[in-house]
Order: C-alpha cells, then structure tokens, then sequence
C-alpha cells in the first residue's frame, strides 16, 4: 500500500466579507457573543454570479498552477461538498470540463458534511494505488450562506463559503494512516436534500450546537490519538495539528485533552468561519503559501461534521 503526499495546494474566497456586525443587523446577536462562544469574527459569502463550480474551479486552478501540474497528470478528480450547484452534472464533471482534464478522469463528487476533503483523501489514496503514476485533485467547495436560516442564530453566524484544493501524488515511502467513522444521527445537524413532497427544494441547515460540541470534543481527540498510535509516534512528535474550523473552543479542548500546546493548532476560524469540506484545505493552503510548512513535517488533519462523521489522517507535508 503506496502514502501520499500533497504536492500543491490552492484556495478561493468570496470577495464579500461580513463582519459579527453585519451579522448582528440580521439577527439578535453581538460580534462580543460570537468572538467568545466561537471565536469567529468574519465570514466570506457568495456573490450571486458565484458558486461551489466557480470557487471550486478557482482553488483547483491555483493548486495545478502552484504545482505546475499540467492538468493531462490528473487521473482523478474529486469535490467534497454538500452544496453543490447541480446533482447532475456533479461538480467534478463541471471541472473536468473547465480545468481540460483528460477524458478519462474519474470525476466523483463525495458528500460527508464537514469530513468531506479527510474522507476525499482516503479516496485518493485508494485511487493512487491503482494508479500511481498520475495525480488525484482534492477539492472541497461550499457555498453554506444559500442554506442557512438567516433567522437562526444559533447557526447562521457560524458558516461560511470557499473552497481549498490539493494535488494528492502517491508516494510510496510517506506514511499515510487513516482513521474514519460514521454514527448516522438525522437530529444534531441536518440539511434537506430532495423530500418526498416533489416540492421545490430549499434545503437549511439545522443543529444541535451543544449536542454537536460534545461529540466534536469526544471524538477528535480520540481520532487523532489512534493515528498517533497507530504511526508509532506521540502527539509531541507531531509538528501540525490541523482541525476542522469549527470553532476555537472545540481546538483549544482537543488541544487540551490530546496535552498539546494550542500553538500547534492552525487556525484560521477568525477570519473564514465554518466553510464545511473546504475548511482544511483553505487552512493547508494558507498554510502552505505562509511558508510554514516543511517538506518531512509531520501533519494531523482532522475533521467531524454532519452525518455525523469524523475521520484523522496522519501524513508527512
Ligand atoms: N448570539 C447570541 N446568543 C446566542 C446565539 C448568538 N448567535 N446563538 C445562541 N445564542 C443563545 C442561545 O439562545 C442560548 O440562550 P438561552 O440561554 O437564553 O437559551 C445561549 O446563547 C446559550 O446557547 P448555547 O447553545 O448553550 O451556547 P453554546 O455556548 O453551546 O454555543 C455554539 C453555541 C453553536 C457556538 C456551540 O454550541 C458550538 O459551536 N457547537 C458546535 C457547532 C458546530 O461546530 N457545528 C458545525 C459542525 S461541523
């Protein structure tokens, strides 16, 4: 079984920032409440002529252009997202199309909520070892601010759009272990998709905040701790620790419990909110492009969301 490594990575944000304050015109709130309970205090929305194609398309064009991967080396394309435009075509065909990639890619969009891009590399992986002389594309693109209840705000402050991507190469001598899982629960957080009615769909995000912080806390730690295990390695030995960006407070208890300094954790929540599978791979790529990551580093990515899932990888950068 041949690890993988990253070989570049790329990001797209909305231009349109908004702020606590902006968010506290629209429902009773407080940029104080928010910057407390999540640490959160912008957020990127979508224009109206963009959506997870175009963000998709902006952070896979910047990872084949960082990487100088002619897009004939991609033998897979992969978009984590549960916002897609369209069912049919999915979005990975829309880029296949965009990006000029090789009739014979396999172009599959994956749904795990905010898990999306970590089970998206799992994917790659397996790909990779069938194919290993060509590349997996990695995108995670949601546009979150077209199924929140702007009435809700117990949710609609938290999220945000964007997408990362990442060009996953195998490389037979890096370590790569994995560890997923998935505990079907309709209640804690949920986003229709198409209902019996044959109505028109207008999907919105609804959650648990509490319940959904309680699993977050439990199962992160735990998920990290069997990489670890399983590598060989202890957490001091691990040089990034990168987390969904859900909220600070989520990282600063997995920091804690996992006996880690909170200064191994990236976080970039302040300025990006909640961007469900794009959130690590916009992390990765700032990452990346501020130079602090090392070739030989070793990383924890680590993800949970709706579903619920969760999964960690451990990786060499
Ligand atoms: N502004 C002001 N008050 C708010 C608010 C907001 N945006 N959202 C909720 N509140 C209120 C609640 O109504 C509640 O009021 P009450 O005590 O009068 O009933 C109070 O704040 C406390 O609510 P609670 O839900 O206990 O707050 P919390 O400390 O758990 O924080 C979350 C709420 C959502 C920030 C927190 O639970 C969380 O981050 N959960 C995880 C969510 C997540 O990460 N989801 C994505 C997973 S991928």
């Amino acid at each position: 079984m041949t690890g993988i490594k990253i070989i570049s990575t790329g990001s797209c944000l909305p231009r349109r920032v908004v702020t606590n304050d902006d968010m506290a015109a629209l429902v009773e709130t407080s940029d104080q409440w928010i910057t407390q309970r999540t640490g959160i205090r912008r957020r990127r929305f979508a224009a109206p002529e963009e959506d997870t194609v175009s963000l998709a398309l902006g952070a896979a064009r910047a990872a084949l252009e960082s990487g100088g991967v002619p897009p004939e080396k991609i033998g897979a394309v992969l978009v984590a997202t549960f916002t897609p435009s369209t069912l049919v075509p999915n979005t990975a065909c829309l880029l296949q199309q965009q990006l000029g990639l090789p009739q014979d890619v396999t172009a599959l969009d994956l749904n795990s909520a905010c898990s999306g891009f970590l089970y998206g590399l799992r994917v790659a992986r397996g790909l990779l070892c069938q194919e290993p002389d060509r590349y997996v594309l990695v995108v995670g693109s949601e546009v979150l601010s077209r199924v929140v209840d702007f009435t809700d705000r117990g949710t609609c402050v938290l999220f945000g759009d964007g997408a990362g991507a990442a060009v996953v190469a195998a490389a037979p001598e890096a370590p790569f272990v994995w560890t997923a899982g998935a505990r079907g629960d309709a209640q804690a957080l949920r986003c229709a998709g198409i209902t019996g009615s044959g109505g028109p769909l207008s999907p919105v995000v609804q959650m648990d905040g509490r319940e959904v912080f309680r699993f977050a806390v439990d199962t992160v730690p735990r998920a990290i701790r069997r990489v670890t295990e399983e590598a060989g390695i202890s957490g001091s030995q691990v040089d990034w620790y990168l987390c969904h960006q859900a909220n600070a407070r989520i990282i600063a208890h997995v920091a804690k419990t996992l006996a880690q300094p909170e200064e191994k954790f990236f976080m970039n929540l302040s300025e990006y909110g909640n961007t469900s599978a794009a959130s690590i791979p916009i992390a990765l790529d700032e990452m990346n492009r501020g130079g602090l990551l090392r070739r030989g580093q070793k990383l924890v990515l680590a993800g949970f969301g709706g579903g619920l899932t969760w999964g960690a990888a451990l990786m060499e950068w």
